[in-house]
């Protein structure tokens, strides 16, 4: 399954999302997943090499620079496994990023504000291919969390059952191997249900 975490928002936690999907992924069917890093700014590549020089390597999870010519190919050739699409903000790589997906999982914070470039990649989406939301980085006993998984279903727009809280833990965990799965564990549940 080709699953692509987008957002023309910068900073929504793609990365953490890929790299904590993958290991959660990895972990539990104890078989590798794949991360195409599509941005430009490496930083999914950056964490593997951070976490490998502090001798703790994201077991099970392999990091792979892609370009145009990769996800064009993905797209052909679909994936056995898991392939995580870390993708840029916009450009022909974040439509080809999408365009390669079985699933686009777009993340947003648990600001209204923010549902706005959320709603805006999600209908970016082509029809065909799957697409929801995935509240991250949430304070979820407030009322802007509470506001923002209400618009997001009262306009009918598909989104993820877990709200990934924030926390210290996820924030600190660039360069380590993550200690703690948290909510990506119900996450990665919730794509294989829809993956079967
Ligand atoms: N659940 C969380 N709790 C607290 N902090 C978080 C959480 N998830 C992500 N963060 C923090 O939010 C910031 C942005 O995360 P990240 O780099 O994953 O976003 P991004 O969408 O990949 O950003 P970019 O657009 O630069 O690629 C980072 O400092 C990260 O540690
Ligand atoms: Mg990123």
């Amino acid at each position: 399954m080709i699953v692509t975490i987008a957002n023309a928002k910068g900073g929504v936690a793609k990365t953490t999302s890929a790299i904590y999907l993958a290991c959660a992924y990895a972990r539990r069917f104890d078989e590798e997943a794949v991360i195409l890093d599509a941005d430009p700014q490496s930083s999914a590549s950056l964490w593997r090499d951070m976490a490998e020089d502090q001798g703790e390597p994201l077991d099970g999870v392999d990091v792979r620079a892609a370009n145009l010519s990769t996800l064009q190919r993905l797209r052909r050739t679909g994936s056995d496994g898991l392939v995580i699409v870390d993708a840029p903000p916009q450009g022909r790589l974040l439509e080809a990023s999408v365009a390669a997906a079985d699933l686009v999982v777009v993340p947003t914070s648990d600001s209204p504000l923010d549902l706005q470039q959320a709603w805006a990649t999600m209908d970016a989406v082509p029809e065909g291919v799957s697409a929801a939301v995935l509240v991250v980085r949430a304070e979820t006993r407030t009322r802007a969390c509470r506001a923002t998984l209400e618009s997001l279903d009262e306009a009918g727009t598909p989104r993820f059952d877990a709200v990934v809280a924030k926390r210290q833990d996820v924030k600190a965990a660039m360069g380590h191997a993550p200690d703690k799965l948290r909510e990506y564990a119900q996450v990665l549940d919730e794509i294989v249900e829809v993956a079967s």
